[in-house]
């Protein structure tokens, strides 16, 4: 089952409670980004939760490792569900916060999607770029994270290359096909998603600039829904 994330990237608390209100009940899960948390904290984070959504709190964690595992800790006080945090800030960083208990689950970056391999050659001269991403998310599975952000386009590779790793995805970057592009480019629909059994996905202004924006979550959630139905009907 593919669960949907609808991103809260609004500025106040007015706007994050409208979306809450009109999604509630079809809705379950919220990413509150640096964004919403850098301008409201704790209130956003609240407010998710008093209409029963469960938070993605995607602050992206990078540090030493005991700053790290405090910040899990509070984290799991403030109530987020899942976290965020980057896979390059190394094993000991992963595994000191995965070593929290108890605590949200734990979601890795591996290289944001903004960086190409001239931007990452200042830190690995001729990096490449997947073979970056697949050694970031075997790292972050040994030292105990859940799950691995990256582009759904990724996601078939990554299982192929480490087909060992019980590994969750969660994939930004969806966009229903009748949808505009907004500023991604490698995009994916939610169906596509869905079939490849990406375990969540991040959509948001698809969703929250829409118009009716309780039509456009439905669409998302029945195009999953579909795709899911048509594969269980293969032979
Ligand atoms: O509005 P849209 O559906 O593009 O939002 C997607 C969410 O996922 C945003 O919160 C954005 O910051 C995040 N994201 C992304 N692409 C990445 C990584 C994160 O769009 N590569």
């Amino acid at each position: 089952m593919t669960e949907l994330i609808v991103a809260l990237d609004v500025d106040t608390v007015h706007e994050a409670q409208a979306i809450l209100q009109e999604l509630k009940g079809t809705v379950t899960w919220y990413k509150v980004g640096l964004r919403l948390f850098t301008a409201h904290g704790k209130r956003a984070v609240d407010l998710v939760r008093r209409y029963d959504g469960k938070v993605f709190l995607d602050l992206k964690f990078h540090d030493i490792p005991q700053t790290v595992a405090h910040a899990v800790q509070e984290a799991q006080k403030l109530g987020a569900a899942a976290l965020s945090l980057h896979l390059s800030g190394g094993a000991q960083m992963l595994s000191a916060a995965a070593a929290v208990r108890p605590r949200p689950k734990l979601w890795g970056v591996t290289v944001l999607t903004s960086l190409a391999a001239k931007d990452l050659s200042f830190l690995r001269p001729r990096a490449s770029v997947p073979v970056l991403v697949r050694n970031l998310a075997r790292m972050g599975w040994v030292n105990g994270i859940e799950g691995t952000i990256c582009s759904a386009r990724d996601v078939a590779a990554l299982r192929k290359s480490l087909p060992h790793l019980d590994m969750r995805f969660i994939t930004p970057g969806i966009r229903p096909a009748a949808g505009a592009l907004d500023d991604q480019k490698r995009v994916m629909t939610p169906a596509e998603a869905a079939r490849l059994g990406i375990n969540y996905i991040v959509v948001g202004r698809p969703i929250t600039k829409a118009a009716h924006r309780l039509k456009a979550a439905q669409a998302v959630l029945a195009e999953m829904r579909q795709a899911a139905a048509d594969a269980l009907e293969k032979p």
